[in-house]
C-alpha cells in the first residue's frame, strides 16, 4: 500500500463501516459470495412482516447470529482505528454493522447507523440492552421484543441519522471501508461528505457502487490495509 495521508492536516475524521470491516473476523457479509441474504431470505428474516408473521423464528436467527458473532474477535484494522482514536481528538466511527466489533475494539466515538445484534425493542416501551435478563423475548406488557435493527422496510432511527448527518458533514476526512454503497440511505454518505468538502478514501478489495465518489480507492482488505495506514 502506497498512500500515506498526513492525518494532522485533518481536524474532524470519519471512518464509515460496512460488514467488509469484520470480513477478516470471520464475520460474512451480506453480499457477494458467501453473503448472508444468500443464505437466509430477509424476507423470513429481516423485515417486520417476517416478524409479525413468526418471531420466535425471528428471534432465533438474530439469537445464532449474536452467537457467532460473540465467537469471532477484532481484528488487527479494528484495533488500529481504536488506537487511532486514542490517540487523538475528532475522530468518529459511522457503522452500517450492528456486530459491536468497533466497541469492542475499544472505540468510543460510535454511530451504529441499523443499529445492534445486543439490543431489543419493544414497540412501546423502547429499548433493553441487557439481553441475559431474558428467557423468552417479551417485554412486561407481553408484547415480543424485536432486534434493535434496521431492517428491510424499516426507517432509519432519527436521532442516529441526524448524528450521522451532523459527523459526516462536518467532517475534512471521509474513511470508508467494506460497504458495497448499495443501502441507502447509507449509501449517500461520500457524497454528502464529499459536497461538505472532505477528502474521501475507500478501502475495498473490489470496486463498490460509489468507488467513483472517491478521490482515492485502495483496493485491500481492511485488516491489513487499516494498521498500516493509520500507523
Ligand atoms: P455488503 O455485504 O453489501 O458489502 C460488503 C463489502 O465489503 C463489499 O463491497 C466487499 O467487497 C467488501 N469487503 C469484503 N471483504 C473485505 C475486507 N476484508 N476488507 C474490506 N472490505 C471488504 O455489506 P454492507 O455494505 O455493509 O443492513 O451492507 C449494507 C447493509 O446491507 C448492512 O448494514 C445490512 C445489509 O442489509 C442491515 O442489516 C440493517
Amino acid at each position: 500500500m502506497s498512500l500515506k495521508i498526513n492525518f494532522s492536516n485533518y481536524e474532524n475524521i470519519v471512518f464509515f463501516t460496512g460488514a467488509g470491516m469484520s470480513a477478516e473476523s470471520n464475520i460474512p457479509t451480506y453480499r457477494g459470495s458467501g453473503g448472508i441474504w444468500h443464505k437466509y431470505k430477509f424476507e423470513e428474516y429481516a423485515c417486520q412482516v417476517a416478524f409479525d408473521r413468526d418471531p420466535e423464528k425471528v428471534l432465533e436467527f438474530h439469537k445464532i447470529r449474536r452467537k457467532a458473532v460473540l465467537e469471532c474477535t477484532p481484528h488487527n484494522g479494528h484495533h488500529a482505528i481504536a488506537k487511532f482514536e486514542r490517540s487523538r481528538g475528532g475522530v468518529s466511527i459511522v457503522t452500517q454493522n450492528i456486530d459491536g466489533m468497533h466497541q469492542r475494539a475499544g472505540n468510543i466515538n460510535i454511530t451504529e447507523l441499523h443499529g445492534s445484534l445486543f439490543r431489543v425493542r419493544c414497540l412501546n416501551h423502547g429499548t433493553h440492552e441487557d439481553l441475559g435478563a431474558f428467557t423468552e423475548f417479551k417485554c412486561s406488557c407481553g408484547q415480543y421484543l424485536r432486534p434493535d435493527i434496521t431492517w428491510f422496510g424499516d426507517s432509519l432511527d432519527q436521532g442516529v441519522m441526524e448524528k450521522a448527518l451532523s459527523l459526516i458533514s462536518s467532517c475534512d476526512l471521509f474513511i470508508s471501508v467494506g460497504t458495497s454503497g448499495v443501502v441507502w440511505p447509507a449509501a449517500g454518505f461520500p457524497e454528502i461528505a464529499k459536497k461538505a468538502g472532505a477528502k474521501c478514501i475507500e478501502i475495498n478489495p473490489e470496486p463498490s457502487e460509489m468507488s467513483y465518489l472517491y478521490a482515492e480507492t485502495i483496493q485491500g482488505k481492511a485488516g491489513e490495509i487499516l494498521p498500516d495506514l493509520l500507523l
